[in-house]
């Protein structure tokens, strides 16, 4: 009783508690949540979440493992270059864990940055090959760091939750749906490991939605960790702000009878990074078993049309008057597109798969400049792991984990999934997957 009244306190007085941190001192609530007006895809309770079901369902993993067996394109050209990637290997050596970390004002959070990318390639790497050690190398990185990391600061925590977070959330996420891992620390009162760091320190971050990219980063991340943690309100809420969000979501990020992004006068990584979230936002949604691609008569692709067209380095219209909220932080608005780091190459972010991919084969449309921004991807070697400062900005490899090879709707196979055919593991926790 006493609990609840917290939580009604919360509700009703809605101070945001402090951004960072959780685990130090005396927890507080996650939240306050603000409950969001029930649309198409809200959850009304648990048992509506799909699971796996963040980046890939089980359907979606079925078909990346089947195309490497069955050495079928585009995923089996992949395979041979993702399965010798470094951060592929079950003997990669762990970097962390740490226990604090910064990233805005100061900057030393590589450790994670690379061993969550080695936790999320070995789940896949283990989920195509089934070999244990990979099992072993990605639960053994979700432990480390779920039962060691306390803290982030900086002015860009939510950059570090959101991104490095995420990608964490869904090499958790395979691993506990699909290879029946239980995480180190699981208690039935009050746990130490992974989830308790998701939602008092990660997910709490995120529901502090920012602007622009920087915002569907947030965004995004929250769609995950709402699905990881079986929460309907985060859920709702971010599922919400993804479609009404006036300064992060997608109508605010991109402009709707151009396509323009809400940054191209700032700078084209930005440009191009906005359109990658919001396209992974989708992908969790579509997960979910709701589809947001073909909102505002496929505005995302709208979006890939312009940025891509822009950045292959044709001219496109520009209306001044469209730009991100907190423009001023930033030395804008602008007058013009920026040509800062305009061009497509190997460290130009990597977010033209998931969208060609999704809108092109999946969907049988046309579009010219997405196509074009491939093709150049393409003769560049493609999609891998990304190189530069921000690796885990994008999960890379879209021709073998976000492709399909012919128009379809493959829905997923709820029948498939835990909460369909599948069975909860033994003592209740995990999950085994029996199809
Ligand atoms: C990162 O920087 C923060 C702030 O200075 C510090 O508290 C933390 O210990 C540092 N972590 C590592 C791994 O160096
Ligand atoms: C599993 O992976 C390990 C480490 O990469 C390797 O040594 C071993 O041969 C693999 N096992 C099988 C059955 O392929
Ligand atoms: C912290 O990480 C170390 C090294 O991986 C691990 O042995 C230890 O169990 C972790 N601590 C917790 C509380 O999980
Ligand atoms: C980028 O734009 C600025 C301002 O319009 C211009 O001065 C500069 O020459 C351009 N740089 C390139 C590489 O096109
Ligand atoms: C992966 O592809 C890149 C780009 O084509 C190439 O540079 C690299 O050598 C390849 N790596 C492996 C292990 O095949
Ligand atoms: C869905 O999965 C179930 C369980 O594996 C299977 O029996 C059924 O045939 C599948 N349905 C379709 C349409 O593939």
């Amino acid at each position: 009783m006493k609990f609840l009244s917290v939580l009604l306190a919360f509700t009703v007085s809605p101070v945001y508690v402090a951004a960072t941190g959780g685990l130090n001192g005396l927890p507080v609530l996650n939240g306050p949540i603000p409950i969001a007006p029930k649309i198409a895809g809200s959850k009304t309770s648990i048992g509506d979440f799909v699971h796996p079901g963040l980046w890939h369902t089980h359907d979606d993993l079925e078909r990346i493992r089947d195309g490497v067996l069955q050495k079928k394109d585009p995923w089996y050209k992949v395979w041979a270059n993702f399965s010798t990637d470094s951060y592929s290997q079950a003997t990669y050596e762990m970097q962390g864990p740490k226990s604090v970390l910064c990233r805005g004002t100061c900057s030393n959070y590589t450790a994670f940055t690379n061993d969550v990318r080695a936790a999320y390639q070995n789940a896949i790497m283990w989920y195509v090959t089934k070999n244990q050690s990979h099992w072993d190398r990605a639960t053994t990185i979700i432990d480390s760091w779920g039962g060691n990391l306390t803290d982030i600061v900086g002015t860009d925590t939510s950059l570090l939750v959101g991104l490095e977070g995420d990608m964490l959330a869904n090499a958790a996420e395979i691993m506990r749906w699909e290879g029946g891992w239980v995480e180190k620390g699981a208690s039935p009162y009050g746990g130490t490991g992974f989830s308790n760091q998701l939602y008092w320190l990660f997910a709490r971050q995120s529901i502090i939605i920012g602007q622009a990219n920087y915002g569907m980063v947030s965004i995004k991340a929250l769609l995950s960790f709402a699905v990881y943690l079986d929460d309907v309100a985060m859920y709702n809420y971010a599922l919400y702000a993804y479609l009404n969000e006036p300064c992060a979501g997608i109508y605010a990020n991109i402009e709707s009878t151009t396509g323009q992004s809400a940054e191209t006068g700032r700078d084209q990584g930005h440009a191009m990074g906005g359109l990658g979230w919001a396209a992974e936002a989708a992908r969790v949604i579509q997960s979910q078993g709701t589809d947001v691609y073909g909102e505002g008569n496929n505005l995302l692709l709208l979006g890939a049309e312009y940025t891509a067209k822009y950045n292959l380095g044709y001219d496109v219209p520009y209306d001044p008057k469209f730009y991100r909220c907190e423009a001023v932080l930033i030395n804008g608005p602008w007058a013009q597109p920026s040509n800062i780091s305009r061009g497509i190459s190997e460290t130009s972010p990597q977010v033209w798969d998931i969208l060609y991919y999704q809108y092109v084969i999946k969907r049988g449309l046309s579009a010219e400049w997405l196509t074009m921004a491939k093709e150049k991807i393409d003769s560049l070697g493609g999609e891998e792991h990304p190189y530069g400062s921000s690796p885990d900005d994008h999960p890379g490899w879209g021709d073998l984990l976000f492709s399909y090879d012919e128009k379809c709707t493959c829905l997923n196979n709820n029948s498939a999934t835990i909460w369909g055919g599948g069975m909860i593991g033994p003592d209740g926790v995990g999950n085994i997957n029996t199809a």
